[in-house]
């Protein structure tokens, strides 16, 4: 019956076809952690922590796997609580998430679609792009300010058709950052029904954890910040994720995430991480010192047209304005067993982005490099 009924229907397809706006994404390039020819190299193309992950929570997450029969909490509870305690924050306006990454998307779903804007800036974090076209949003993209956020191109754009706008501070793939005075202005220059992220994926890099943003998002219903465990945490493997803003937003959040988002390894592990502080002080004196000794010698090598831009996160964005190339630079190095990040996808084919390594990383990728730019000359 069904078949006739089927059969009797023009469908003038032969396979399924997915939307134009799905069809119109450019998959997220993950940093690889292999040459072209397979051999594994020195990773510094994900900004993950050099010095791996607290103690705690690796026994942490090897303890909770006695129960893997049972499905985690599905809200997280002892996290959210733990991260209320570290941050100073209301519990019950926090919402975990299997990374960043899916708040992010769920941020762009729950509030816009078809026929809504979403804008980001030029050298954003390239999940933005996916989020909005993943939900039929029109991509809208500001003008940089010497590859920063631009808050007066990000307000230029809004129109009443703008529901969100994404703020990566510190930003990735650039490493700058906004200052709180301007970002309160970009707030204050947004419509109320307009949800203005900002997403600190890198926020405990900052030398005071960027509390401003935090207050913004408690006094404001538009505000929402996103963080993850996968940058000084050093779990990045677990994928976890959380939100925090005005019970409203959190809701539709709530309402939309996965039912079980986080696994209970990851919880456990987070919950874990939060607690050892010690190591979190570590990451960012060491991501600190080595962050300043890579833009020093980055900056020894201008005479070559190297130029560093100023990164207040675990990375450094390098522009090849000489002889040397990028490109070549960065193949160079992968010859030299370091795999960086080229960005030439995302409008930076005139640099690379090195994460911050442990010291004979950092010490062997700068050696790497000048023995490649004296082989060039
Ligand atoms: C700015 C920014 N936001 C979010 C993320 C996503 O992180 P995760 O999904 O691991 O939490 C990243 C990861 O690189 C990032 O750089």
């Amino acid at each position: 019956m069904h078949s006739h009924r089927l059969a009797a229907m023009p469908r003038g397809m032969t396979s399924p076809i997915a939307k134009p706006w799905i069809n119109a994404i450019h998959a997220y390039t993950p940093g690889k952690a292999k040459s072209d020819d397979g051999r594994v190299l020195i990773k510094l193309s994900a900004n993950e922590n050099p010095l791996g992950c607290s103690p705690d929570a690796s026994a942490a997450l090897v303890e909770a796997r006695g129960t893997l029969a049972r499905y985690p909490d599905p809200a997280s509870n002892n996290l959210r609580d733990a991260l209320g305690k570290t941050y100073g924050l209301e519990a019950d306006q926090i919402v975990c998430g299997t990374g960043s990454d899916e708040l992010l998307n769920l941020i762009a779903m729950g509030y816009a679609g078809a026929g809504d804007e979403i804008i980001y800036i030029r050298y954003g974090f390239s999940v933005y792009d996916i989020a909005a076209r993943k939900c039929a949003a029109t991509v809208v993209v500001a003008p940089d300010k010497d590859y920063g956020t631009d808050v007066d191109a990000l307000l230029a754009l809004v129109t009443d058709k703008t529901r969100v706008v994404f703020v990566a501070n510190p930003n990735n793939p650039t490493g700058t950052y906004c200052n709180d005075a301007e970002i309160a202005r970009l707030h204050a220059g947004l419509p109320a029904d307009c949800v203005m992220v900002l997403d600190q994926a890198y926020g405990e890099y900052l030398d005071d954890d960027g509390p401003a943003a935090f207050d913004l998002a408690r006094k404001h219903d538009n505000v929402l910040i996103t963080r993850t465990f996968s940058k000084i945490f050093g779990l990045a493997a677990e994928r976890i994720g959380w939100a925090y803003g005005q019970p409203g937003l959190i809701a539709t959040l709530n309402r939309i995430r996965a039912p079980f988002n986080v696994t209970a390894a990851g919880q456990a592990a987070a919950i874990a991480a939060l607690g050892d502080t010690e190591f979190v002080t570590q990451s960012r004196a060491h991501n600190a010192q080595w962050r300043e000794w890579m833009a020093s010698e980055f900056a020894a090598l201008s005479n070559h047209g190297l130029k560093v831009i100023p990164s207040w996160a675990n990375f450094l964005m390098v522009m090849f304005e000489g002889k040397l190339s990028a490109e070549d630079a960065y193949k160079g190095l992968m010859d030299a067993g370091y795999i960086v990040r080229w960005l030439p996808g995302q409008g930076l084919g005139s640099g690379l982005r090195i994460t911050i390594g442990s010291e004979d990383e950092n010490r062997g990728v700068m050696a790497a490099l000048r023995a490649i730019l004296e082989r060039q000359a």
